[in-house]
């Protein structure tokens, strides 16, 4: 066994290397394992598991015809991202990065009526774009937990009894659900399908008085389109713990005041990351096993 003990993204050398010389490649979201790696002559990898469940930083098609197979490590960071989101909710409507900066500067001058003042998110609509495991979990937490209404668009409707426990409402109509939100939270995977699923077009149909949340994948959101929106108050703000460029944000957003960055912390707990560890090591164990990959993704 190979353990790379810096906690870095592997070199595209590195990546090559850990290819032709490894059965099982443990890789995360960082390794960008493109088509002409993964084709590589000579590769003996034929196991690729990822620790993460975001995958598109494999091509996926291009590992199925080298025949190499991808597990990812899905579920066990449900609760931690949906926590991320609702910290971005709360945190973009009440100004709380404004608010602490503000403190740091030492530029606070004691409490005042209309100081920072924000926006409650009690009663107001939260629209999740995707429907999965993470946006049932933060529609939940908002729900029940903040008496926020939800409204959701995804392929297909949940279930009648799932979508009572948090009153949801399905929406089909995109641009429907930009409308009418407060708040939208993306929660969808990144296919070529979701590419810059907000766009300049799509953005312009969201109210002056709303707020995007992305802890799914920067590349749903043009980041250009985005700031300029922000920047020109057809929107309230943004909360982003992802960016199309990682770790790159764009320049157009880092000096927004309403805009809240994060970076990439979605999974980010202690808890979260040991399960998935160990839900990567039960799909090398099967691989090597030759049992059924408990989280195949091709
Ligand atoms: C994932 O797993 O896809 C997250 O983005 C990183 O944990």
């Amino acid at each position: 066994m190979v353990v790379d003990a810096a906690d870095r993204p592997l070199s595209r050398d590195e990546l090559a290397m850990a290819l032709r010389e490894s059965d099982v490649l443990a890789a995360t979201v960082t390794d960008r394992l493109d088509a002409e790696l993964l084709n590589l002559p000579g590769a003996r990898c034929r196991l690729i598991a990822s620790f993460g469940v975001g995958f598109n930083h494999v091509a996926i098609d291009a590992a199925r015809t080298a025949g190499i197979r991808v597990t990812n490590t899905p579920g066990v960071l449900t609760d931690a991202t949906a926590d991320i989101a609702m910290a971005l909710i709360l945190s973009v409507a009440r100004r709380t990065g404004e608010g602490e900066r503000l403190l740091r500067s030492g530029r606070w001058a004691g409490w005042s009526p209309t100081a920072l003042l924000g926006t409650q998110v009690s009663g107001k609509r939260l629209g999740i774009v995707g429907m999965g495991r993470i946006g049932q979990a933060t529609a939940r937490r908002a729900a029940l937990g903040f008496g926020m209404k939800i409204l959701y668009h995804s392929r297909t409707r949940l279930d009648p009894v799932e979508e009572a426990k948090f009153d949801a409402t399905w929406i089909t109509d995109l641009r429907q659900l930009l409308a009418e939100a407060d708040f939208v939270s993306l929660h969808c995977p990144a296919t070529p399908a979701t590419r810059h699923l907000l766009n300049r077009e799509t953005l312009g149909y969201m109210r002056p008085h709303a707020f995007v949340i992305n802890t799914a994948r920067g590349d749903v959101i043009d980041e250009a389109a985005l700031a300029d929106t922000v920047q020109s108050g057809r929107i309230a703000g943004a909360g982003l713990d992802v960016y199309e460029l990682e770790p790159s944000v764009h320049p157009g957003l880092t000096g927004l005041e309403n805009v809240v960055l994060l970076p990439h912390q979605g999974s980010g707990s202690r808890e979260t990351r040991e399960a998935m560890g160990h839900c990567a090591a039960d799909n090398i164990e099967a691989f090597i096993r030759g049992e059924p990959l408990p989280n195949p993704v091709n």
